[in-house]
């Protein structure tokens, strides 16, 4: 019988991971079956203990559970610890194992896939939500020069920093936390929206000349050229790129994680690209 896994997420009808891991799947002769399960907003420990009684073998956890799925695992694996989220689940035994593998997915999308190496960038991060807890330390980890956090709500990106502080020498330059004006005449290599402004239309009140010549503008969001991505092409980003690589890219490690395969990803982020477009 083949093992099954599943995504549970309220909503999670949208989701992308059950056609995405069918391919990988399919690509890597893996035996399996990935569906989604839609929890209640007060049901989700529920619903992972019953899949997990029903002999479910992995999930992925999605919006809004990231948190409380980070709270019901016993041990975090890499970077979900400091994360403070996780986006997988690994059952063994009757103990359940969380990681966090949304870092990975945008570090190995950014560098692989876009060829745009981290090490000695300057990188603007948007945002300090969940998102950008769950990257700030794969970021680190690849070496950028410096790493500023702008967020609306300053307090916030502040306290994001100080989580990670202990990374910071990860970065030569230090990372820090700013307002969005104090980005006035700063330039960045790399910029990333983390924020969920895009996914209500949204653009976070970022200067104009903060995209640095050959500079590469990030969305997290996938699938449509957000406001965001229209501003860093007029204010002079070489590059931008939506976050269907990163979608792909962390199914492709959960995947690993699960069945110990590296299934390739470029087919898989090709064939969803068309299909968006078409
Ligand atoms: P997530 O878990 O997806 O990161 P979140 O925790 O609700 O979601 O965080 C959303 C982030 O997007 C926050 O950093 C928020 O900024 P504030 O903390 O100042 O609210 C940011 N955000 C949302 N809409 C935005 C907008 N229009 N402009 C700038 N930032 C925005």
């Amino acid at each position: 019988m083949a093992d099954k896994y599943a995504v549970v997420g309220n909503p999670v009808a949208h989701s992308l991971s059950p056609q995405i891991h069918a391919e990988f799947a399919r690509r890597t002769g893996q035996d399996m079956l990935y569906t989604t399960i839609l929890a209640a907003l007060d049901g989700f420990r529920a619903a992972v203990l019953k899949f997990r009684d029903e002999g479910g073998k992995g999930l992925n956890v999605t919006l809004p559970f990231k948190r409380e799925a980070w709270n019901l695992v016993q041990s975090h694996a890499a970077y979900a610890l400091d994360a403070n989220a996780v986006n997988t689940i690994v059952f063994r035994n009757s103990s359940m194992i969380g990681h966090n593998t949304d870092g990975i997915g945008l570090v190995t999308d950014l560098e692989r896939n876009l060829q745009f190496p981290i090490r000695s960038k300057r990188v603007l991060l948007m945002g300090a939500g969940g998102a950008t807890y769950g990257v700030m330390h794969p970021i680190l980890d690849a070496g950028p020069a410096l790493l500023v956090v702008a967020n609306r709500t300053l307090d916030k990106a502040v306290r994001l920093v100080a989580h990670f502080q202990k990374f910071g020498k990860l970065a030569s330059g230090g990372i820090s936390a700013k307002p969005y004006a104090d980005l006035a005449h700063m330039q960045f290599d790399l910029v990333i929206n983390a924020t969920s402004a895009s996914l209500n239309d949204e653009l976070p009140p970022l200067p104009g000349d903060v995209f640095a010549p050959a500079g590469l503008a990030y969305d997290m969001v996938y699938g449509k050229l957000t406001p965001f991505l229209r501003f860093a092409r007029e204010h002079g980003a070489a590059r931008v790129a939506d976050g269907l690589g990163m979608l792909v890219e962390q199914a492709a490690e959960s995947f690993f994680i699960w069945r110990g395969v590296r299934p390739e990803t470029k087919p898989v982020i090709d064939l969803l690209r068309r299909e968006a477009e078409g």
